[in-house]
């Protein structure tokens, strides 16, 4: 069970930090619309052996909803002050998903010397091309008027595996409460946030600490092919493909996520 923390950030805005275990700290940042209860089954089965925090990041789930921009610094910059308040200033596991590990990525560029590892879920380096950027625009504008799920629910097939047994799916039944319940502002800000982010390729060679790549073998949003070629210029590095699932295997295939993310923290746990 976990137990919700809140703590003030320096903007006096409240952060949202959903807790349990103990142990090696392991931090879940959740992708793009979504909130901490992408985590639940990582919450449940890994705080068996670490101190397992899943923030909700600005806007989403409990945390408050910012108004005005930010950057996926400025998220970064959140969860080191949550490292800070909630982990006793220990050196972390840090694992993204998504829009997730663009925040890790920001994470290690600020703060590198406070991970023991990273864990990037797929997830790109790369930044978006112009069309993308309008792509992200053009939601922003329209979650305003049409609400979130209007705007959002075009990404659910693209979200899971399509390979996964239809009707008896409760993975996509939490996926969708999870965009129905998604503030348009904040699906707004978020969106602009992305798009506005750094290309992190060049930067990959000079990452050493050590990193897991994970990705879904299904995933349609960020393939294991392009994934594989990325997680390749990391030197210290290994990428794991798991079997069954798109892009979300923590909710799709918990299992398999959990046994990859188990191997390589305590592989690297001080
Ligand atoms: C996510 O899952 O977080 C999104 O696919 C990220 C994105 O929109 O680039």
């Amino acid at each position: 069970m976990a137990n919700q923390l809140s703590i003030t950030t320096s903007g006096g805005n409240m952060l949202c930090v959903h807790a349990a275990g103990d142990g090696p700290i392991l931090m879940l940042v959740h992708g793009f619309p979504l909130d901490h209860t992408m985590w639940n089954a990582q919450l449940d089965s890994l705080s068996c052996k670490y101190r397992v925090l899943a923030p909700d990041m600005r806007g989403f789930g409990a945390s408050t909803s910012y108004e005005g921009d930010y950057s996926l610094a400025d998220l970064a910059d959140d969860l080191e002050y949550a490292r800070h308040h909630l982990a006793n200033d220990q050196q972390i596991f840090l694992c993204g998903l998504s829009m997730g590990g663009y925040v890790a990525l920001e994470y290690c560029k600020r703060h590198g010397e406070n991970l023991a590892g990273l864990i990037l879920a797929d997830t790109k380096p790369q930044c978006d091309d112009d069309p993308a950027k309008a792509a992200r625009e053009a939601m922003a504008q329209r979650v305003v008027d049409v609400g979130a799920w209007e705007a959002t629910r075009g990404m659910l097939p693209k979200l899971l595996s399509t390979r996964r047994p239809s009707g008896k799916d409760s993975a996509t039944a939490d996926v969708a409460r999870m965009l129905r319940r998604a503030p348009p502002r904040s699906v707004a800000n978020a969106q602009r946030a992305m798009a506005r982010r750094a290309d992190f390729v060049a930067e990959l060679p000079g990452i050493t600490v050590p990193t897991l790549v994970v990705v879904g073998e299904d995933d349609v949003i960020c393939p294991p092919e392009a994934t594989r070629a990325w997680a390749a210029l990391l030197p210290n590095a290994i990428c794991d493909v798991i079997e069954g699932a798109g892009h979300i295997p923590p909710m799709e295939t918990p299992d398999l996520f959990n046994a990859s993310i188990q191997r390589f923290v305590d592989q690297h746990v001080a």
